[in-house]
C-alpha cells in the first residue's frame, strides 16, 4: 500500500498553488546580511571587477545605494574596511583606527538608518603590509596571540564608533574570548559578538580580495584557517566558541559546507549564520554569463539550499537582489 501505484508523488507538486502549499516559504529578507566594502573620502562608487553589481563605496554613497535594499526589508550591513596609502604594518594598526573608514561609516549610517543592525568584520588582513589575517612570530608564523590582542583592540574601536555586532574572522584560538573581555572592560556589554567559527581555508574567497585588496603577499591561510579535510576539529570551533562566550555561530563558505551547516546547528541551539562568499556569488555570475543558468533562478535555488541545510540567517551579496530572487 505504500508504494505506486496507490502512492503518487506528483499529487504533492501537481500545481503552483499545491507547490507553495507544500513547500518551504522563501527566506525573509530580514534573514540576509549585506556584507559591503567601504572605503575612505566622499562621492567613491568604485565597481568590482571580480564581483558583478558589487562596489567599494565611500560612506555617503552606500547611504544612497542602501535606499533600495531597506526599502525590501534587508536590515543589516556587515561592514569591511579598507585601508590606502601608507600606513600598513606588521601589526594591522590601522585597522584600530579611529579614523578608519569603518569606524567612519558607522554613525553615517546610523544617522541615515537608525534601526539598521550595523556589523562589522574584524581582522587584520585588510591592514597588515603582508596581508595576513595577524602579525607573525619570530618563527615566521603567525603569532596567534599577538593577533588576538590587536583584534580585541579593533573590535572595541568598532563598538566605540556605534557597531550593534562586532564579527572576527582571522580563525585565531581565542579570540572570542579575548575580544569578549575587551568588550566588557570597556563597558560595551550589549555589543553581539558574532563568531566566524567554522571558517575553512578556501578557494571561494578570490573575488572578495581581490575586492579587498587583502591576498596574503606570501603563502597561504592554511596554518589558521580551518582544513575541509578535517571537519571533526572544524566542528571543535564552533564547540569552542560557544564555550568564550559567542552569540551566534557562523559557517563560511557555505554552499561546499551544507553538511557542516546542519551539522553545526545540530550541535548547538545558538544562531548558525551562513557566508554566502564571494566566489560562490561570482561563480553563478559567471556561469549565467556563460549562458549556462539563469542568474536569480540559481541565486535561489543556492539561497535555499543553505536554509534547508539549517542556516538561521544568511550573509549574503545577493541581498540587494532579494527582490529579482525571491518576487520575479
Ligand atoms: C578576512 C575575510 C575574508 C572573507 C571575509 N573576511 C577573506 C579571507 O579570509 O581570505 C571572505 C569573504 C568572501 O569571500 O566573500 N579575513
Ligand atoms: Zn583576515
Amino acid at each position: 500500500m505504500d508504494s505506486y501505484p496507490e502512492v503518487r508523488l506528483r499529487r504533492l507538486r501537481r500545481t503552483a498553488a499545491i507547490r507553495d502549499m507544500f513547500g518551504m516559504d522563501a527566506p525573509s529578507p530580514a534573514k540576509f546580511i549585506w556584507p559591503v566594502f567601504v572605503v575612505p573620502g566622499e562621492g567613491r562608487r568604485e565597481a568590482i571587477a571580480s564581483m558583478p553589481g558589487q562596489f567599494r563605496l565611500s560612506a555617503d554613497e552606500l547611504v544612497k545605494e542602501l535606499e533600495p535594499v531597506v526599502a525590501q526589508g534587508v536590515k543589516s550591513v556587515l561592514l569591511f574596511g579598507q585601508h590606502e596609502g601608507d600606513g600598513k604594518d606588521e601589526c594591522g594598526t590601522p585597522a584600530a583606527d579611529p579614523h578608519g573608514a569603518v569606524q567612519r561609516a558607522i554613525p553615517v549610517l546610523r544617522r541615515a538608518y537608525p534601526d539598521l543592525v550595523i556589523l562589522t568584520d574584524v581582522c587584520l588582513c585588510a591592514y597588515t603590509a603582508h596581508g595576513h589575517c595577524g602579525p607573525h612570530d619570530p618563527d615566521g608564523d603567525i603569532d596567534n596571540d599577538a593577533a588576538c590582542e590587536m583584534l580585541a583592540r579593533v573590535a572595541v574601536s568598532h563598538a566605540q564608533a556605534g557597531a550593534d555586532g562586532v564579527a572576527p574572522s582571522a580563525m585565531m584560538d581565542g579570540q572570542i574570548a579575548a575580544i569578549r573581555r575587551a568588550l566588557d572592560d570597556e563597558g560595551f556589554k550589549k555589543t553581539l559578538l558574532i563568531s566566524y567559527s567554522t571558517k575553512f581555508a578556501s578557494q571561494m574567497y578570490g573575488p572578495f580580495r581581490d575586492a579587498e585588496n587583502s591576498a596574503p603577499s606570501q603563502g597561504d591561510r592554511q596554518g589558521y584557517q580551518a582544513s575541509y579535510r578535517d571537519p571533526r576539529t572544524a566542528l571543535r570551533e564552533s564547540d569552542f566558541d560557544v564555550a568564550e562566550g559567542a552569540d551566534a555561530l557562523m559557517v563560511k563558505p557555505a554552499l561546499f559546507y551544507l553538511d557542516l551547516i546542519q551539522e553545526v546547528s545540530r550541535r548547538s541551539l545558538l544562531p548558525v549564520m551562513a557566508y554566502n562568499v564571494s566566489g560562490e556569488y561570482s561563480m553563478i555570475h559567471a556561469a549565467a554569463e556563460k549562458g549556462y543558468c539563469d542568474l536569480y533562478a540559481t541565486a535561489r535555488e543556492s539561497l535555499y539550499s543553505i536554509f534547508r541545510a539549517g542556516a538561521t540567517q544568511v550573509i549574503s551579496y545577493w541581498a540587494p537582489f532579494y527582490k529579482e530572487i525571491f518576487r520575479p
